[in-house]
């Protein structure tokens, strides 16, 4: 695609109704041509306006005015180009465990988690996390700072008690440290403007996984996931789980580890755009809404709901 048209759609459709902020200045850019011609100097993958925006964020550039933001950018090119090659878009999202959760708690425990796609593996600690499901009560330990809010609709199996984790560990191509302040400036970097509770989450669940960061492997889902699941304790229900990362992979990549998958003697729960998984797709019992972005939330490929991207709803079919 057309890197201003890209910036453009990422404004009508990404941006809008969500940051005022970035969606004029993801216009801006759109119409700056000496901007979009050092952007396209970039390989392909690494144009994406969410990248150049948490890159300007991470490097302390104006925000406010997008005249200023363009002209900052451009005169600080070869930092922001930098930092956009360093680095990659890899939200990490806790509130996805709130999605997570019944399934979790439905399994026989206890639990050994395997997430694939992991990030800083902030959502490798479910069990650490208090949740508030539409008006009910808040469960989940007393002393957690974090507390996950999630609306629900249709015959969601509310769970009863926390997943009990007896082993965490995930994968990625890029795992992000807890324990490193400029990894945890750029997650901070990644999250929008005007998301500060999103930012307050981030910062309280970093200080839980900082109390017991966790076994992160480095490399490609397809090539470790088996050997990972290897390593579950004897007696815990291994389960692998992955949320907004299928995506990333092109269609044969997709299409052999869901072949590993239907291998492996673990449960599955994939949490993914709604077409990411050709089989989950072809299962849903209705057409995903066209009004809001969804996830489909699966236990081994079979479809159990559409989920809120940052885990905030939960529609049971
Ligand atoms: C958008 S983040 C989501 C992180 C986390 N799953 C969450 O829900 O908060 C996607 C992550 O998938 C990782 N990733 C993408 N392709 C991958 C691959 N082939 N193997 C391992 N990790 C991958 C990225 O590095 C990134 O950290």
């Amino acid at each position: 695609m057309d890197t201003a048209d890209l910036y453009r759609r990422f404004a009508e459709r990404e941006a809008h109704g969500h940051s005022a902020r970035y969606e004029e200045l993801a216009v801006r850019v759109a119409a700056d041509e000496k901007l979009i011609a050092l952007i396209e100097q970039l390989p392909e993958p690494k144009r994406q306006p969410n990248l150049l925006l948490a890159a300007v964020r991470h490097l302390d550039g104006p925000l406010r005015d997008p005249e200023e933001f363009t002209a900052w950018v451009v005169a600080s090119w070869d930092r922001v180009r930098t930092t956009m090659l360093g680095r990659r878009t890899q939200t990490n999202e806790a509130g996805r465990c709130a999605t997570l959760l019944p399934l979790l708690a439905a399994l026989p425990q206890p639990l050994a988690l395997i997430e694939v796609g992991a990030s800083a593996g902030l959502c490798l600690y479910p069990d650490r996390y208090r949740y508030r499901y539409d008006d009910g009560a808040a469960f989940g330990p007393a002393d957690s700072p974090v507390t996950l809010t999630c609306r629900t609709s249709g015959p969601v199996p509310l769970p009863e008690r926390l997943p009990e984790v007896v082993w965490r560990a995930g994968i990625d191509l890029n795992p992000l440290d807890v324990r490193d302040a400029d990894d945890m400036r750029w997650l901070e970097s990644l999250v929008w403007p005007e998301q500060t509770d999103r930012a307050d989450r981030l910062r309280n669940a970093v200080r839980i996984a900082r109390a017991e960061p966790p076994h992160l492997v480095r490399g490609d889902l397809n090539e470790t996931v088996r050997e990972l699941v290897s390593q579950a304790p004897q007696g815990a229900t291994p389960v692998v789980f992955h949320s907004a990362v299928l995506f990333y992979l092109p269609p044969e990549a997709r299409e052999a580890f869901t072949e590993t998958m239907r291998g492996l003697p673990a449960r599955w729960i994939s949490n993914e755009a709604t077409s990411v998984l050709p089989s989950v797709a072809s299962r849903l019992p209705r057409p995903a809404p066209q009004d809001r972005a969804v996830f489909a939330l699966a236990l081994d490929e079979q479809p159990l709901a559409f989920t809120g991207p940052h885990g905030q709803s939960l529609e049971w079919f």
